[in-house]
Formats: C-alpha cells, structure tokens, sequence
C-alpha cells in the first residue's frame, strides 16, 4: 500500500472511531485542516518539476477527494444514528388502545327509585317529593306521635338549627310526613268538590326520597332512603292495599310466585297497623321471610290532619326502605356498600 492510500486508510478508520460530530470535525482537522496531513503533502510539492508536480498532484487530490468522501459518508452516518436516537426517545406506540372516558351509570339506589316509581306509576300513583328538613310538625306531631315518643328523642333524631323549642326543625325521620304534606295540598286543590259533597279523587301517591336517623352498622345508614305510599277514598280497603302491594312485589323482584304476609304491628299513625313480610319460593332466600315495609290504616286523627273526615274517608298508607329491597333484589349484605362511593362496587350495577 502506497503512502497516499495508506493516508486514505487511517483518516477513514479515525473518522470511524470519532462517535460524535465534535470528535469528527477533530478529526477532519488532522488530516485536512490548515496544518493538516493532506495540506502538509501539498505544501511538499514545492520543489518538485513541473512534471512531477502534475502527477503527484493529481495523486493527492485523488487521495483528498478519497477523505473528503470518507468524512462526508461519517457525518452522515452519525447524523443518522442521532435521528434514530431521537426517533426512539420520542417514540409513540400507536398500538395501545385509546384512552376512553368512562361511562356513568345509575347508583343500585337510584335503579331501585326508578323501578318502584315506574312500577307505581304504572297503577296511577303519583310521585310526590318533599323537603329532607322538617318541622316537628309535618314529622311527628300531625303524624299522631305522642309527646313522649322514644322516637323523637335526640338518640335517634337529628335536630337542627331554625324553628323554636317547641316546634325544633330536624331532618326527616322518615317519608311520613309527605303524607300530610301531600293529603292537605290536594284537599286544598279539591276543597270546593269536598265542600259540595262531591266525591274528591283519590289520593294515590308514593313519596321517595332520603331520611335520617342516628343510626349507623351494617343495616343502618345515618341518611337512608325511605319510600312512603298513601291511598285515600272513600271507599278503599285492606283488600286494596294488599292487592296493590303484592303487584308491587311480585313486578319489582320478576318472582311471581313471590308471597306476602301482614304481620300485626304497631305505629302512631295507623290503626291497625301491618309489617308487610315477603317470602321467595326460590333463589337463595327461598323460604325466609323478610321484612320489607310497614303499613296500616291511616289514623283517624292522621285523616283529620288531612283535612278530611274520617268518617267518610278512609286511608291506607305504607313505607318501605329502597335501600333493603336494593341489598334483597342483589344480594348485597352490607349497607354501607352503597354509600362509601367506591366504583369498584357501583360499577358491577350497570
Ligand atoms: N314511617 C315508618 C317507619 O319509618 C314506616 C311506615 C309504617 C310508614 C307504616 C307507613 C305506615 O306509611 O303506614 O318506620
């Protein structure tokens, strides 16, 4: 190998070592910089013929050109790998799946408000809905709860601010009230058909919506749902309540095999009054039976605070808890499930 081509040779292999472009201009330097090896051959011609100089002339440039395309080929290559680099860090990988928005849904609660109103409004009951801070009035006192009522003491009610001492505002303890409320705006829309002696339209109305009590374990929630259900005429029976609750049954839970039971209890505001127990014929609570609402005929002195004469109207009234019958309908054991917010649980509802 001749002096040129060897000159060719290590200026291409210390390109190839320079890793970045600094390195390479370093390099290009040495061999075709001002003092450079190529340049230093140049100046060498000097003494040279005429004729010599034409031959080793064109040996050089040759050799230069040789460089000079080696050095090029470099920084592209180097200017390639950075592309590359840059290309990787920046990468996208469009194969993932886009990311999608959520999709919202009705709480268990919600569904269970939802299936209950329709189901009612099915058999001409309106909904009627009301304010969660009451006056003892509307919750207690027109709903013929005694004075002394365990239920109105501070353990199980929430009292609070606005009213006076002897009539304290609380938060609804139940959906009963809405009873009242409704009954007197209905009376006062019919008031002159009542006067006249004519016979008023019956009142067939639930009420949902939420109610609070200072209670808290795993079937009692300090705020709850509650669902009241009023019929007043004058001529509605026991038999009506009966029929109409079992449909209720029977649609809400798809069982039509599904059997009730009136159990004798007690409440202020009717006499008599009834639990309303349920019992499946099948599923995993076959058998059993399970509390689902109270209910009863509606106090004459409750009918009085209607508006009305108990004499010549007679009411049925029921109240049933959405929250139970959601735990009942999915098997759901704890109620504080359903209201912690946690979307892993809400989500299984959809
Ligand atoms: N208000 C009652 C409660 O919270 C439930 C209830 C019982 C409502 C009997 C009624 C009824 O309308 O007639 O326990």
């Amino acid at each position: 190998m001749n002096e040129l081509d060897s000159l060719v040779e290590s200026a291409t292999q210390l390109f190839a070592q320079s890793a970045t472009p600094a390195d390479l201009e370093n390099a290009k330097a040495q061999f075709l910089g001002k003092s450079g090896r190529v340049t230093e051959l140049m100046k060498g011609m000097a003494q040279l013929s005429v004729e010599e100089k034409k031959s080793r002339g064109a040996a050089i440039n040759v050799a230069k050109q040789a460089i000079e395309a080696a050095l090029t080929a470099r920084r592209q290559a180097l200017a390639d790998a950075e592309l590359q680099v840059q290309l990787k860090a920046e990468a996208l990988d469009v194969s993932l799946p886009g990311r999608q928005r959520g999709q919202g849904g009705l709480h268990p609660v919600s569904l269970t408000l939802e299936r209950i109103q329709g189901i009612f409004g099915s058999m001409g009951f309106d909904v009627a809905e009301g304010p969660e801070i009451e006056t003892d009035w509307f919750n207690f006192t027109a709903l013929n709860t005694p004075e002394d009522h365990p239920a109105r003491s501070m353990h199980d009610t929430f009292y609070v601010e606005g009213g006076t001492a002897t009539a304290p505002n609380l938060l609804r303890t139940h959906t009963s009230p809405m009873q009242i409320r409704h009954a007197v705006q209905h009376v006062k829309k019919h008031r002159a058909l009542i006067d006249a002696g004519q016979a008023m339209p019956e009142i067939r109305v639930i009420a949902p919506g939420r109610t609070y009590r200072v209670d808290s374990d795993a079937t009692h929630s300090p705020m709850f749902h509650q669902c009241e259900g009023l019929w007043v005429g004058e001529n509605v029976s026991f038999k009506d309540l009966k029929v109409i609750f079992t449909a209720f049954c029977r649609t809400f839970f798809e069982s039509d095999d599904l059997v009730l039971r009136f159990r004798p209890s007690f409440f202020p505001f009717t006499e008599p009054s009834a639990e309303i127990d349920i019992q499946f014929q099948t599923g995993p609570l076959a058998g059993r039976w399970l509390e689902v609402a109270g209910s009863g005929q509606v106090h004459p002195n409750v009918v009085r605070n209607m508006g009305l004469d108990p004499e010549k109207y007679i009411g049925f009234a029921f109240g049933m808890g959405p929250d139970r019958l959601t735990m009942l309908r999915y098997g759901v054991n704890d109620l504080r499930l359903f209201f912690d917010g946690d979307i892993r649980f809400l989500s299984q509802f959809q």
